[in-house]
């Protein structure tokens, strides 16, 4: 009955990506049950979703939870279905959303309600570093509950691989890296490096940019502080495709757990992806086969983004929409939640004790490397940049034209300057 709800929902929202000129009608569940929607549909995704909601049912046992997941990394094709929905004036209970400018997106577009004053109610704005809560911050009001932290720049490795290459050390700098993609190659991996689809690609480019920029001129690439046409970017496009020179040719047709399987299976010896990966390989029983360094040359670095959850205007389930957002607050539920998703919590008072080795040294690294944002996951540029920027690089990855991806990037940082 519920799951026929949700498909007409969806299906209604589908059809809405066509010239339809009606719109209205009803969002949310209109009863007790709690619409979430997310894209954490599969693998590691879910069992931390899973493990959210069981904090959820024991702390709301009057709301019945409703699983809006849409599956496909990065949200890409939640992002399209929400945009409609929320268009059409019929909203999950609450979504997923990222803190920083992609959530300013949805604040200025007033498809989400204030929660300042549930802040102070569940005391929340001690609970979370001042850094985070003025990304969730917009004109003085707060607008989404963190659910967590990731880290973007990680890269994660089949240790057997990189045993038979006789790559014994995690590389340090970029002519390390490839010394060590070419002994990879060399053992007779053709690909050494898994990259998947455009914004995995875009999650490359922006390592290599941390690490030929440094933090603060990375950072300003996207507050408008560094040139997008400076010779610092033309030559990390020149290492970034190097970079995809060690890379698989079908890379544009992958999702980024298809290049997580070309790891698992031996196909490739390393891949840049976020801490997710670390919740997705141990789901899949790979705890003791991978290892993971930061991308090299930025590991005094922490490429961050957030995971929030919205009250959408409209939503008809409020108190079900307030009790999940109180629960993805509260210390039990940012505890279970991120134990199983690879992050850390947006909460300042969790114990690491309680967390597995992965999330012990993100937690530590988290109190003392330089934050940067990510905009390939909506931390450090709007939807527009960042859809602008997967475009980019995604004909890059066809036309290795330099000169092009450049100016491209530096049009869109125009276009799309928020400040
Ligand atoms: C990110 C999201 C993560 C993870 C990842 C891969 O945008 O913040 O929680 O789900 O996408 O799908």
């Amino acid at each position: 009955m519920r799951s026929s709800r949700r498909a007409a929902i969806v299906a209604a929202a589908m059809a809405a990506l066509l010239p339809v000129t009606a719109c209205g009608g009803e969002g949310g569940s209109g009863d007790n049950t709690v619409e979430v929607f997310t894209w954490w549909a599969d693998g590691g995704e879910k069992v931390g979703l899973d493990a959210l909601v069981g904090v959820f049912d024991t702390r709301c046992p009057a709301q019945t939870f409703e699983n809006g997941a849409i599956a496909g990394g990065a949200g890409a094709n939640a992002k399209q279905v929400l945009a409609s929905r929320l268009q059409t004036g019929s909203p999950p209970d609450t979504f997923q959303a990222h803190a920083g400018a992609e959530l300013v997106d949805y604040i200025a577009a007033g498809q989400i309600e204030d929660l300042s004053s549930s802040y102070d109610d569940w005391g929340l704005r001690e609970a979370f570093p001042p850094g985070l809560i003025d990304n969730l911050t917009y004109e003085d009001k707060i607008y989404s509950v963190p659910a967590n932290i990731h880290r973007a720049n990680v890269v994660w490795t089949n240790k057997q691989v990189l045993a038979k290459a006789g790559v014994t050390q995690a590389p340090t700098s970029m002519a390390e890296f490839v010394d060590a993609l070419d002994a990879v190659r060399a053992s007779g991996v053709t690909a050494p490096l898994a990259v998947g689809t455009d914004w995995t690609q875009l999650m490359l480019l922006e390592t290599v940019l941390i690490t030929v920029l440094g933090p603060d001129e990375f950072t300003g690439l996207w507050s408008g502080d560094t040139d997008w046409r400076g010779a610092e970017v033309t030559k990390a496009i020149a290492d970034y495709d190097r970079l995809l020179g060690y890379s698989n040719g079908d890379r544009d047709a992958l999702d980024w757990t298809d290049a997580e399987r070309m790891l698992m299976n031996g196909r490739a010896g390393f891949q840049l992806m976020g801490d997710w990966e670390a919740a997705d390989l141990d789901a899949m029983g790979f705890r003791d086969y991978y290892g993971y360094f930061t991308f090299p040359g930025s590991g005094e670095t922490f490429q961050w983004l957030a995971d929030s959850f919205t009250l959408p205007r409209g939503a008809s389930n409020v108190d079900g929409a307030r009790c999940w957002l109180e629960t993805v607050g509260s210390s039990d539920g940012q505890r279970e939640f991120n134990t199983k998703k690879g992050s850390i919590p947006a909460r300042t008072d969790a114990d690491p004790v309680n967390y597995p080795p992965y999330q012990q040294s993100a937690m530590a690294d988290w109190k003392t490397a330089t934050q940067v944002p990510s905009c390939a996951h909506g931390s450090a540029c709007s939807q527009g940049m960042q859809e602008a920027a997967n475009s980019a690089v995604a004909k890059f990855s066809t036309d290795h034209d330099a000169a092009a991806l450049q100016n491209a990037l530096a049009q869109a940082a125009e276009q799309f300057a928020t400040s």
